[in-house]
């Protein structure tokens, strides 16, 4: 069992490292796995997108077995009230789509949300279907005391909408990286303003949640398969102060003008259907209040 895990990152095996991590340690994860894009197809993704270290072609069955196995560790090294932020999309094999559904029904986790991140533009733009635009990020919940809900949000958290819009990262040399607001929504969301918790990415890659945990005052696990990814992590965590502008740009939309229970008080807007009180702010606009 490995003791000594608190900012490290390990270079190996998903699976096989997670497999090695004791019980109930971490607060929370976030991670984009690879997507088994298959790398003898055609299209964009399949050719720009290559790991170093890591061919991403399995059979799709061993693929997705791999996966719930890798969450189901992840469920057991997470503390109870846990939470997991996992990035996949809907992929086609041979016209049959694939859904992240279908596999992460099969796990532990509670699926306490679908996210759609917004990337605003598209990888593989053949006209076989609409421009895929969006990724899905799901926030997964390991349950506490058979309770399945979970803490609320605070308002400022839970004013931003489900739909997540931010393009994808182009200055960072990994091929397949997601921005900074990504882990910083997800972490700062979830925590607020607490500290010192940890916080793991099982598929690191250029170690974007590892700086965000960092800069919010975190620690974390990164693991990954590529030496040159986690060379490359632990390089930029070292300067992680660079990047803490571009987290202050997300934490800044973290905002409420007034909460919930003080619009009630003031018999404003709650956004109960027919209520006279919504009908009187409707006329100004309700978007006003979440401006
Ligand atoms: C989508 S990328 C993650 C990118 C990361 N979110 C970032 O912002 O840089 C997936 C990563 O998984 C790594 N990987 C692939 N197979 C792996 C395995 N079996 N064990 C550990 N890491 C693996 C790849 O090297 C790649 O860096």
């Amino acid at each position: 069992m490995i003791k000594n895990y608190k900012n490290k990152i390990f270079c190996g095996d998903t699976l096989t490292i997670l497999k090695s991590l004791p019980d109930e340690i971490v607060d929370l994860g976030v991670t984009s796995p690879p997507y088994n894009k298959g790398e003898d197809k055609k299209g964009w993704l399949v050719k720009n997108v290559k790991y170093k270290g890591a061919s991403d072609k399995l059979p799709e069955n061993l693929y997705q077995k791999n996966q719930v196995a890798v969450l189901n560790e992840i469920f057991r090294i997470t503390k109870s009230g846990g939470s997991f932020f996992y990035n996949h999309k809907i992929r086609w094999e041979r016209g049959i789509l694939l859904h992240p559904m279908d596999w992460l029904r099969k796990t532990k986790w509670v699926i306490r949300q679908e996210i759609i991140w917004d990337r605003m533009i598209a990888a593989n733009i053949r006209g076989w279907r609409f421009w895929q635009v969006e990724e899905r990020i799901y926030w997964l919940y390991k349950p506490k005391d058979n309770h399945y809900i979970g803490k609320e949000l605070k308002p400022r958290h839970a004013l931003l909408t489900s739909i997540w819009r931010f393009p994808p990262e182009r200055e960072n040399p990994h091929p397949a990286p997601f921005p900074l607001a990504l882990p910083i929504r997800c972490i700062f969301s979830v925590m607020d303003e607490e500290k010192g918790k940890l916080i793991i990415d099982p598929y690191c890659g250029s170690g974007t949640t590892l700086v965000a945990a960092k800069i919010l005052g975190h620690n974390f696990i990164g693991i990954d398969i590529s030496k040159e990814y986690v060379k490359f992590s632990e390089k930029r965590l070292r300067n992680y102060k660079i990047e803490e502008k571009y987290a202050n740009e997300e934490i800044a939309k973290h905002i409420v003008i007034k909460t919930f229970k003080e619009r009630k008080e003031k018999g404003e807007f709650t956004g109960k259907y027919g209520s006279q009180n919504n009908k009187k702010v409707e006329q100004h606009s309700v978007f006003k209040l979440f401006e």
